[in-house]
């Protein structure tokens, strides 16, 4: 299919290798990005992996005088909105920040579609909005509340979306419940690069291998789970990308012609327990991986994994990297980029 497809938050760890995807299906991406949290070597490396001139707009999200031209200088199908922060415990220490950036940058994005009559959108949501699921796997219908500013943005945003579509059926919007996405594309040319220490336990463990970090903390011994640390549905990144382009091409071919607003799960269908990653973190580096269990997180929930059906059924995807998969490319690339994109700079 063809098509050009604005991503906003097209440059951070997920966009890029979303951008990389669309590419490869056929669509030509347009990339919006304040560079917030990303860097613009990242474009540059998309780019090269696409074999295309991949526009990279910086600006932000807010700027309605900027969308207007970024809307005017390119014919958009169709708006992948992966931009906003997404720091669990950031949000709590400065939930303004976060509702205005997350829940004011969806809304300034979806005024500025309206404006010029765009009215396709695939959303980056995230499992969080199911708080403490009540069991395993999870639904799309379960019940949702968020524990945090954080996962509140991402329900708020779903409900605006929810609340546009029934406004005006001309409109259609999914979103993308992700689990616990990981890994990086196989070049090792792209993939995550959090600043300062990693609150997430891939970048965490990648770390930890690359001797940047001394061990890994386990967050918690005692939950009800078979070896009593935490699962979760790790989902390889590339995985996930390969959804949006999925979705791109059910909102533009009429497939999802519902007229409601859809939410749907990311996942593998498959939990995993810290102890698990740590094994094959171990196998895919050749390398020990000590850790140390202390005490839970705050907010840490037992387990969280997905009921990946509906998206089989809808969108016909399912994830297609097993767990090792997700270690080796994850480690390829933070070996290869053992200080992310920063010497390239
Ligand atoms: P990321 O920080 O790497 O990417 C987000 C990008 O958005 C960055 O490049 C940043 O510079 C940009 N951005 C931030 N604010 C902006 C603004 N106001 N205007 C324009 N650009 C802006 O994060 P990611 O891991 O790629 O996540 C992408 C999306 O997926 C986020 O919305 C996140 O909440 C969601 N999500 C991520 C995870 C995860 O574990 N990584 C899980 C569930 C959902
Ligand atoms: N963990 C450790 N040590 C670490 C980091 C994590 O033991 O240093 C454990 C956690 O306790 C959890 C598992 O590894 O059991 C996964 O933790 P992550 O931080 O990688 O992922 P979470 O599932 O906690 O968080 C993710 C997203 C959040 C989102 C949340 C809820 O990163 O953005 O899911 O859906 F809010």
């Amino acid at each position: 299919m063809t098509g050009t497809i604005l991503v906003a938050g097209g440059n951070g760890y997920i966009g890029s290798h979303v951008v990389v995807e669309l590419a490869a299906a056929g669509f030509r991406p347009v990339i919006v990005d304040n560079l917030a949290n990303s860097k613009p070597e990242a474009a540059r490396r998309v780019a090269a992996i696409a074999g295309a001139k991949v526009p990279l707009l910086v600006g932000d999200v807010r700027d309605g005088a900027f969308l207007d031209a970024v809307f005017e200088a390119h014919d958009i199908d169709l708006v992948i909105h992966l931009a906003g922060l997404k720091a669990v415990g950031e949000s709590v220490a400065e939930p303004l920040r976060y509702y205005d950036v997350n829940v004011g940058g969806a809304v300034g994005l979806l005024a500025a579609m309206r404006r010029h009559r765009v009215r396709r959108m695939v959303f980056s949501s995230s499992a969080t909005v199911y708080g403490d699921p009540v069991s395993v796997p999870i639904t799309e219908d379960f019940a949702t509340g968020a524990t945090n500013p954080y996962g509140r943005t991402k329900l708020m945003i779903e409900e605006i979306l929810a609340d546009l579509v029934a406004s005006d059926p001309a409109w259609r919007a999914v979103s993308l419940r992700y689990f616990n996405p990981v890994g990086a594309h196989e070049s090792a040319q792209i993939g995550e690069d959090p600043n300062g220490i990693p609150n997430n336990l891939f970048p965490f463990i990648a770390q930890v291998a690359v001797g940047r970090r001394e061990k890994l903390s386990v967050f918690g011994g005692d939950y009800g789970t078979p070896d009593g640390t935490g699962v979760r549905d790790y989902i390889h990144v590339v995985d996930l990308a390969r959804a949006h382009v999925k979705a791109a091409e059910a909102l533009l071919s009429g497939a999802l012609a519902t007229g409601a607003h859809l939410p749907i799960n990311l996942g593998t269908g498959r939990g995993f327990s810290v102890l698990d990653v740590v094994h094959a973190w171990r196998r895919a580096t050749n390398r020990p991986i000590p850790y140390e269990v202390v005490e839970r997180r705050p907010g840490d929930i037992a387990a969280c994994y997905a009921d990946p059906r509906l998206a089989a059924s809808l969108l016909d995807w399912r994830a297609g990297f097993d767990l090792d998969a997700m270690c080796r490319d994850h480690w390829r690339w933070q070996s290869r980029n053992p200080n992310g994109y920063e010497e390239a700079a």
